[in-house]
């Protein structure tokens, strides 16, 4: 007997207490009681991709699925429902024709739109005795959309102080950067020049980013400085 034969009797019995103590766990947690819940997958998902809401913990006899769109579980939020004994799929108001629902009562949405983010219930109807509801539901990348430049004037004099803020709809937020003329002047939401003269007279334009859908999308603006400004009441001294 070489001392290699040693570890491997050793580890045969740490198995058998383990899957005693496995069996243990499993007797006095009966999976009842376990919570059913709802997982995304993905949890975040970008347009036109798919995500799969994954149940978890189904009870035992079940005797079939529903699901709605939303927390509502009336007619009009009504997807599709699966029936176990039949293997029927029934489809509702609410089916977009993208949306599977599996015998282990998971819900496939494909190619996902901005319309399909938020919530989804699944109602499971139990063999004689009642239903269980558990609502679900995952997150949509989206963006960014067209940046809009702000504020909308166009026109200042020189020794004015110019600052000029983006914005575009995304999830997550966009990144923004600045350029003029086409060439890089900084990266952030706002930008700002102390005293400007008519040399800062150019097209200004925004880019907005996001990094999860990978999309980029710009806006220009034409800014005009004039000469200083003199006051009418100064001026009409001259
Ligand atoms: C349910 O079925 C789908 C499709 O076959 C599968 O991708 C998914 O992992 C299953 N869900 C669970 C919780 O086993
Ligand atoms: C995804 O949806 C968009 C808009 O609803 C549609 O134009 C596109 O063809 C769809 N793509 C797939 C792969 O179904």
């Amino acid at each position: 007997m070489g001392p290699l034969s040693v570890p491997p009797c050793t580890l045969h019995i740490t198995w058998k207490e383990l899957l005693l103590t496995a069996s243990l766990l499993i007797f006095w947690n009966p999976p009842t009681t376990a919570q059913v819940t709802i997982e995304a997958q993905p949890a975040k998902v970008s347009e036109g991709k798919d995500v799969l809401l994954l149940v978890h913990n189904l009870p035992q006899n079940v005797a079939g699925y529903s699901w709605y769109k939303g927390q509502i579980m009336d007619l009009h939020h009504y997807i599709t429902s699966y029936v176990i004994d039949t293997e029927i799929i029934i489809f509702g108001p609410a089916y977009s024709g993208r949306e599977t629902v599996y015998s282990n009562a998971s819900l496939l949405i494909q190619n996902v739109t901005q319309k399909d983010t938020g919530s989804y219930t699944i109602q499971i109807t139990k063999r004689g005795d009642g239903t269980k509801r558990v609502t679900g539901h995952f997150t949509l990348y989206h963006g960014p959309e067209v940046p809009s430049i702000f504020p909308s004037r166009t026109d200042y004099h020189s020794g004015e102080n110019l600052y000029l803020s983006c914005f575009a709809d995304s999830n997550p937020s966009a990144e923004y950067t600045w350029s003029m003329h086409g060439k890089f002047l900084q990266s952030g939401q706002e930008l700002s020049i102390p005293k400007i003269t008519t040399k800062h007279t150019g097209i200004y334009g925004c880019s907005a980013r996001n990094s999860a859908t990978g999309s980029e999308r710009s806006t220009f603006k034409m800014i005009v400085v004039s000469g200083k400004w003199i006051p009418a009441s100064l001026a009409i001294g001259f």
